[in-house]
């Protein structure tokens, strides 16, 4: 079964975004990260995270991610913590561990591409 399919569909998709979107806002050392980005766009983005745990590279490849964060100074640590953030959010409504690797297998697919600070 696709990924997706086993998040739920649509209905699951949005549920863990807004579960994965609640704890990014409500993280002090990733907030400030999103000072000057409007809510909707936020929301956005942190759909198209999941996005890239469900649908992987064909989505999103390494080369426009390291152009859509160049210059921010993303270091490991924040990344760390944004993981860290969905994997709370899909194991809180109830996807399967098996699944959870997967997503986050994929995810880290783009650390390299992403973090500037090491
Ligand atoms: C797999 C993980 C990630 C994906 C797929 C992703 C996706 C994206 C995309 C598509 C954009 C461009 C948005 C646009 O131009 O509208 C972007 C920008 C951005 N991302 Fe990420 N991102 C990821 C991880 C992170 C992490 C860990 C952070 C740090 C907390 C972060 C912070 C930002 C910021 C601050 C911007 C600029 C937003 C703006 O100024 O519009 N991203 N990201």
């Amino acid at each position: 079964m696709a990924l997706y399919d086993e998040l739920g569909g649509d209905g699951g998709v949005a549920a863990a975004v807004d579960n994965f979107y609640a704890r990014m806002l409500d993280d002090s050392q990733l907030a400030g990260w999103f000072d000057s980005v409007d809510l909707h766009q936020l929301k956005s983005h942190q759909r198209a995270f999941l996005a890239v745990g469900l649908g992987g590279p064909e989505l999103y490849d390494g080369r426009s991610m390291r152009t859509a964060h160049s210059g921010l100074g993303i270091s490991d640590e924040i990344y760390t913590a944004s993981v860290g953030h969905l994997s709370d959010a899909l194991t809180e409504i109830g996807v399967d561990a098996g699944v959870l690797r997967q997503v986050i297998r994929r995810i880290e697919m783009m650390r390299a591409a992403i973090v500037e600070v090491h």
